[in-house]
């Protein structure tokens, strides 16, 4: 798939998770092959009066080929002030989010509260792309509560996107159901610009559904959550690493996010990266008790290397 002068290498990218996609977990699905990396949503609004606060998410490392920064709003004026903020100097793309279900997103009129107000996302569209000297794309689920994306998708199109990514479920859905590949098939076939497709690819079965829709690329999220090599193991049919490659992944995460970050806030943060890493080992139970309390993270890294290596 090539976007104005950006080549994306292969068809698997990093979807955006506010909470998971921190500079070392995108710098370690680059490495395992993602081909673009999308930055956590990022509120324009923050960028511009509070930018310190969101600075930490907006770091990107020398290993992301393709960095894609994404913004979220319900004001066009500012959302196209925020493009001139330094924090997204970095990104080559810059990408709308019009899909947050969750409900203080919502509440702003913004995420896929703007997929109830088609007018209001068109102009936001229209705004950020006329504003922006880089490609412009949008992220939609089908809806809000019912399916409208082929329609939604027509006005991203007319409105400037360069392409469009679908998550196939509605905001009311959540994360319940199957997605629906056929609303994404449709999409596809009806836009002229790319299309990438999105939910539930884990495994090379789900990736060959997704890509059954005929889709220009793939968006992975909950798949890459504790195992940013599944796109290694997707793209080039990699055996799953072994337990010492697993931990040994492990620490370069803690190692990058070490650099920029105090330990007294990682130890927290880290938590949840070890649990997902611990979460597909069997008889893991009573050490993921153990880290889920651990005081250190040199203490959490010296459980997972037993766990992993014993
Ligand atoms: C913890 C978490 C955080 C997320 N944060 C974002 C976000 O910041 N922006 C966004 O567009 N989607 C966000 N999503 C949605 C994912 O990008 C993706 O659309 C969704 O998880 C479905 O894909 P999957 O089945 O591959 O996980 C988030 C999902 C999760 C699980």
């Amino acid at each position: 798939m090539i976007i104005g002068n950006v080549d994306f290498k292969n068809n698997l990218v990093l979807a955006p998770m506010a909470g998971v996609c921190d500079i070392g977990f995108r710098c370690l699905c680059s490495q395992f092959g993602a081909s673009a990396t999308f930055s956590e949503m990022l509120s324009s609004r923050a960028m511009l009066n509070n930018p310190k606060k969101t600075a930490f998410m907006t770091l990107t490392c020398s290993d992301e080929k393709i960095k894609i920064g994404q913004i979220f709003g319900h004001e066009s004026d500012i959302m196209v002030k925020s493009l001139s903020s330094p924090l997204l100097e970095n990104y080559d793309i810059i990408d709308i989010n019009m899909g947050c279900p969750a409900p203080k997103i919502i509440r702003n009129g913004e995420g896929s509260a703007l997929m109830k107000d088609i007018k209001r996302a068109s102009t936001i569209i229209s705004a950020v792309v006329k504003a922006s000297k880089k490609p412009v794309s949008v992220k939609f689920r089908l809806g809000f509560d019912k399916d409208i994306s082929l329609d939604f998708g027509r006005m991203c199109e007319e409105s400037g996107a360069s392409f469009v990514t679908l998550h196939g479920r509605t905001a009311l859905q959540g994360y319940s159901g199957r997605v629906d590949l056929d609303a994404i098939a449709r999409l596809k076939a009806g836009l002229k610009i790319p299309v990438i497709g999105n939910g539930d690819v884990v495994d090379k079965d789900s990736l060959e559904q997704m890509k059954s829709t005929k889709v220009n690329a793939v968006m992975i999220g909950r798949g890459a959550q504790g195992r940013p090599w599944v796109f290694s193991e997707l793209l080039d049919n990699s055996p799953a690493p072994n337990g010492k490659q697993k931990f040994d992944t492990i620490k370069r995460h803690v190692e990058i996010l070490r650099k920029y970050f105090e330990e007294r806030w990682l130890v927290l943060y880290l938590r949840k990266h070890f649990l997902w890493y611990s979460a597909f080992l069997p008889n893991a139970c009573s050490y993921r008790a153990k880290i889920a309390t651990s005081p250190s993270i040199d203490e959490s890294l010296k459980l997972l290397e037993e766990l992993f290596c014993k």
